[in-house]
């Protein structure tokens, strides 16, 4: 079988959905390629921080009804250390606050809304080939089942995360840290301990308090990449949870989603090649510990919707050329941002103390400097999505 679109897309996660979003509103076509279920990707249970940008864009497309309605408005975050909390007022320093609202929430809200406006999504559809890619006439092969097609565009898009094809048609420089830290993360029906996220810098390591609703927690305990699931009984995490984030009364609840990630950093450069455009996950990976990735993933594709309008408006390829570059700033930013808030909060592998020592006296800085912590606020709610990369 064959077809034909404007801009093909790989992935249906947040860079994907929005993307095909972003460009039906300026009046360009695309089907997106997600080899997973419907089902799988509404499920999947990820990040949940907004930036004010990320919100505002999502808000001027037209996807901002539900997350307004559901979203939490966070005005700041606490951080937790030497036995006391400090909170930063992210609102007082910089006049933004975040929005903490699921990823997965997002992810739904998309779908119904490229769907509801005929779009084409091909879900259990999973690209395995890019032809065509220096020409002018790019090919995706796709299959479904047995059946292999093909899908001919002007352009293709490879939003297909970490793990897609996208990234290996792009001959690029991979600038790479792998950490040996991982997140076992929770959801879990239990009301949130706090009003407001908490990053908990501990002896034992790191934790991280979040939420998706008065009734549903997101809970995070810093582990070794290669921990094994089995050394943590359900007791063992709530336990850990209270210790760390010293929340003593922290309620034990039904666990609804449970997993660990392994924390690493990547960005490829350049994220194009051709008529090839990297977006999201498939060009760089950030630690989650500065919540950036899915802020990322929304702003590159902001900036890849402009520049494809541009060239269906006038045939201009100065903003496509221009693409990796427009991201790029932003793009090392978070990652600085998120490396730093890594080094941070984590316990080296070693236990090295003198180096907690050192991360103490910097948590001291950041909480009594106000310039200081108008640094932190203005990279938590910003560092992603500001256009020239700063604030
Ligand atoms: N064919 C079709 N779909 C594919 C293929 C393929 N060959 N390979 C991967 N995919 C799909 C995946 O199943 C997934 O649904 O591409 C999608 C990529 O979506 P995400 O992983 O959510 O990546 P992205 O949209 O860039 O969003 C980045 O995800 O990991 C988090 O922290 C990260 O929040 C950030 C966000
Ligand atoms: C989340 O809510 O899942 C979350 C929040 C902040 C982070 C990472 C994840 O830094």
């Amino acid at each position: 079988m064959k077809e034909r679109t404007q801009v093909g897309i790989i992935g249906a996660g947040p860079a994907g959905l929005l993307l095909s979003h972003l460009l039906a509103n300026a009046g360009i076509e695309s089907v997106v390629l997600e080899v997973r279920s419907r089902h799988y990707a509404e499920g999947r249970v990820r990040a949940g921080v907004l930036e004010h940008g990320a919100a505002e864009l999502l808000r001027a497309s037209g996807v901002g009804e539900r997350m307004d309605r559901e979203g939490l408005v966070h005005r700041g975050i606490n951080l937790q250390f030497a036995g006391e909390r400090h909170h930063i007022d992210f609102m007082d320093l910089t006049g933004r606050t975040i929005l903490v609202y699921g990823q997965q929430e997002i992810v739904k809200d998309l779908i119904t809304a490229r769907l509801q406006a005929g779009g084409q999504i091909l879900f259990e559809a999973e690209a395995k080939g890019l032809g065509g890619i220096v020409g002018d006439r790019p090919l995706i092969t796709y299959r479904v089942e047995e059946d292999e097609s093909e899908l001919g565009c002007d352009f293709i898009a490879a939003c297909d995360g970490a793990h897609g094809i996208g990234r290996e048609a792009v001959p690029a420089t991979v600038y790479e840290r792998v950490y040996p830290h991982g997140w076992l993360g929770i959801l879990a029906r239990t009301p949130p301990a706090e009003r407001e996220l908490i990053y908990a810098c501990h002896e034992n390591g790191f934790a991280l308090h979040s939420m998706r609703s008065p009734d549903i927690s997101r809970l995070y305990l810093q582990v070794a990449a290669d921990e094994d699931l089995a050394n943590w009984p359900e007791a063992r995490i709530w336990e850990e949870l209270r210790l760390r984030l010293a929340e003593p009364e922290l309620r034990a609840g039904e666990i609804l989603d449970l997993g660990i990630t392994a924390l690493h950093s990547l960005v490829l450069e350049p994220m194009q090649h051709g008529r090839l455009y990297l977006a999201g996950d498939s060009a760089h990976i950030v630690p989650p510990t500065g919540a950036k990735g899915m802020n990322l993933a929304l702003a590159d594709v902001q900036t890849l919707a402009r520049a494809l309008a541009a060239w269906y408006r006038s045939k201009s390829t100065t903003l496509l050329d221009a693409y990796t570059r427009s991201c790029l700033n932003r793009v090392w930013r978070a990652q600085q941002f998120s490396a730093f808030m890594t080094g941070l909060l984590h316990r080296t592998p070693a236990g090295d103390l003198f180096e907690h020592r050192l991360q103490l006296a910097q948590l001291s800085y950041l909480t009594r400097s106000r310039a200081a912590s108008t640094s932190l606020a203005e990279n938590y709610t910003s560092a992603a999505t500001a256009m020239d990369g700063g604030t």
